[in-house]
């Protein structure tokens, strides 16, 4: 296992770039089997010439998906191809005179798949082996020179030089060796004479090409025989069949067949394997008698495609002939694609342009040809679709705008269909939800708020309450609420006003004078807690009504200190006669200031009279000698509030 670094090479085979995203190529390393873990194979980064310090971003990898082993990793830090993993060339390939593993090298943002062909190369592990370790012929005396005794070769697992090359018979008087492509016989090359020598024994050595050399023995016994004797002889030296990979258990795949010319004991053949593994054993089956080969146990062409046996026939005397069956597994449509998700980008914000990226498909049908060909379709109705990207990768992409508001997150099916016959198919639903973008602003219910109070109001007492909707996910679409500034007669509004950040409940601040003012504006934003945040402002307008909170105030005739007025009326005054004029205001509107004026007490309560609304006072009637000369009159106004206020005014008519 002597491992020279220089074995190690690679070549770049070529590397294209289909877009901007894409880029294929084929890289090429080749190396001993049965590396130490750890050894370098190569350096991707430099065939492939990218960037070591991208490669931790870009997910560099080893695509492993779809097979059970993992032979090869990529050291992130420099980007060297290390062996992970015992790589055994006779396990791998077999017989295989070329054991090459294609995998994948996967890159992401863009998406870059590159496929590497990795040469096992063979190292001469395993030395040239006998089925046997005694071979037993039995050889009639009377056999002439130049007969031919075929023997079962020796196996090599290694391949190419490292398998078996040479034989090597040991010296004697009677035999040399005759060595075909697929044949090793013992010739006589003198007559042999059972009186004088009964058995014969001779070693016979297998020799491979490998450097160091490494050989097997085996011994071959012989027994010089009186009587006469044929070897049987098969009717092909090579049988070939082919069969589909779902034949039955217990399916006779194939009979071989040989004769002997010997008559009795001598010329019955019976047939039997000659060198195959255990597990081959355990597949075929062969009938000792009737030579039929049967199949034991089920054959997956995804695994072993071709099964090479050795068999024998061996006649009562033990004479032995070797043949070969070859049997070709043919392929059926017996796997399903299969669907890989190998990035999801989830949550998508919602603002994503059309286009975008969230996902790479990968499908893979273990079939071959048009049994492992695989078209790919997306469900219709989602603003997604699938396009081709390298070999069997599809890039799932948006084809619209997405809105978080109106659709929050997709089911995606994916259906992977081959075109075998019949056809298998499968699909895969992927889970995407779309992220939130604040991109709603707080809308108002109303396009304008009003609020009406009376005035009097208790501060703090509730004004009316605002309320705005924001459709945005969490703190996007939390609403809060503030007055802006601004002035109200020349005072900040808040000093009038105050707004509850989380209810939009709006309270008075003080108590309103509708004397002082009877409405004012004020704005009230709504904004979320988005980053940037967004807002929208509203108008409310406040209404101050009326209380009946001032009374009538008498300003004719002035009331100087005292409620006792003195007015002069002529002696000589007719009826209906003016005599004086009572004149109020109240600082109230509407029903509140309208006042009303009443006589309520009077010395002569039918010599005067006062008009309701105007207040003017007049004789009723002449004014008579008999009348008092001081008339003592009791004026009230009031006005229409609920309840009323009034004022009451004592003016003396004196009458002169
Ligand atoms: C997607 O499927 C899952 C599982 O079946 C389900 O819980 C979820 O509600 C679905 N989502 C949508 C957007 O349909
Ligand atoms: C709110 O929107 C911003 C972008 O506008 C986004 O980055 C953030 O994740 C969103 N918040 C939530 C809770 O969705
Ligand atoms: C609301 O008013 C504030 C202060 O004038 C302003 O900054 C903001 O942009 C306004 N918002 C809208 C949506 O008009």
């Amino acid at each position: 296992m002597a491992i020279t670094s220089s074995a190690v090479h690679c070549l770049v085979c070529g590397v294209f770039f289909l877009s901007i995203h894409l880029a294929e190529g084929d890289l090429r390393y080749s190396f001993p089997e049965e590396m130490r873990r750890g050894s370098v194979v190569g350096n991707i980064a430099k065939d492939l010439s990218l960037e070591v310090s991208k490669l931790s971003a870009r997910k560099a990898r080893i695509d492993t998906e779809g097979s059970d082993k993992h032979y090869f990793d990529i050291d992130i830090r420099n980007g060297d191809l290390v062996i992970s993993d015992r790589l055994d060339r006779e396990g791998l390939c077999g017989d295989k005179a070329s054991c090459v593993l294609k995998q994948e090298i996967m890159l992401e943002n863009p998406l870059e798949l590159h496929r590497v062909n990795l040469h096992v190369q063979d190292i001469n592990d395993n030395s040239p082996l006998f089925n046997k370790e005694l071979i037993q012929i039995d050889i009639s005396e009377s056999a002439a020179k130049g007969a031919r005794f075929p023997i079962e070769d020796a196996h090599d697992a290694d391949v190419g030089q490292n398998s078996v090359q040479t034989y090597n018979l040991q010296k004697n008087e009677h035999f040399i060796l005759g060595v075909g492509t697929n044949s090793v016989e013992l010739v006589l090359s003198k007559e042999l004479d059972r009186e004088k020598l009964k058995e014969i024994s001779l070693l016979l050595t297998a020799l491979d090409g490998g450097s160091p050399q490494r050989t097997g023995t085996v011994t071959i016994h012989i027994n010089v025989l009186d009587a006469n004797d044929n070897v049987p002889v098969f009717q092909q030296p090579i049988y070939k069949t082919s069969m589909p990979e779902n034949t039955p258990i217990g399916t006779v795949v194939l009979t071989v067949g040989a004769t002997d010319a010997d008559e009795g004991i001598n010329g019955e053949v019976t047939y039997d394997f000659g060198h195959i593994s255990d597990e081959v054993k355990a597949i075929f089956d062969i009938d000792n008698k009737a030579g039929e080969i049967k199949l034991m146990r089920a054959v997956d062409f995804e695994t072993v495609s071709l099964f090479e046996l050795r068999v024998t026939a061996k006649d009562g005397l033990g004479l032995t002939s070797y043949s070969k069956v070859i049997i070709d597994i043919t392929d059926v449509n017996d796997n399903a694609p299969v669907i890989y998700t190998k990035s999801l980008s989830s949550p998508i914000p919602e603002n994503v342009s059309s286009g975008t990226e969230v996902a790479i498909i990968n499908v893979q049908d273990r079939d071959s040809e048009n049994n492992g060909q695989v078209r790919c379709s997306i469900q219709e109705n989602v603003p997604f679709k699938l396009e081709p990207s390298i070999k069997n990768y599809y890039s799932l992409v948006t084809t619209g705008h997405l809105d978080r508001e109106l659709v929050s997150g997709y089911n995606v099916t994916i259906f992977a269909t081959d075109e075998g016959s019949p056809p298998l198919s499968s699909s895969k639903t992927i889970q995407l939800s779309v992220a939130d973008i604040n991109d709603n602003p707080p809308v108002f219910e109303e396009q304008s708020y009003s609020a009406y109070v009376s005035e009097n109001n208790k501060p703090g007492s509730t004004l009316c309450t605002v309320s705005a909707r924001d459709p945005d996910w969490r703190q996007n679409g939390t609403v809060i609420y503030s007055l802006l500034p601004g002035e109200v007669n020349g005072a900040s509004v808040s000093s009038y006003l105050s707004v509850n950040g989380d209810t939009g409940v709006i309270h008075a601040v003080r108590s309103f004078d509708y004397e002082q003012f009877r409405s004012f504006k004020v704005q009230v934003m709504a904004r979320d807690n988005g980053s940037p945040p967004l807002s929208s402002n509203v108008t409310v307008s406040v209404f101050i009504s009326d209380m009946n909170d001032n009374s009538p105030q008498i300003l004719y005739p002035a009331p100087e200190g005292s409620s006792f007025m003195t007015e002069l009326v002529p002696k000589a005054a007719h009826g209906g006669s003016l005599v004086s004029k009572v004149i109020a205001v109240d600082a109230d509107s509407g029903q509140n200031a309208w006042l009303s004026y009443h006589i309520v007490k009077a010395t002569d309560p039918g010599l005067f009279s006062i008009d309701l609304h105007s207040g003017e006072i007049r004789t009723q009637r002449d004014i008579s000698a008999s009348d008092s000369m001081k008339q003592n009159l009791i004026v009230a106004v009031k006005d229409n509030g609920q309840p009323s206020l009034s004022a009451t005014f004592e003016p003396w008519e004196k009458i002169w």
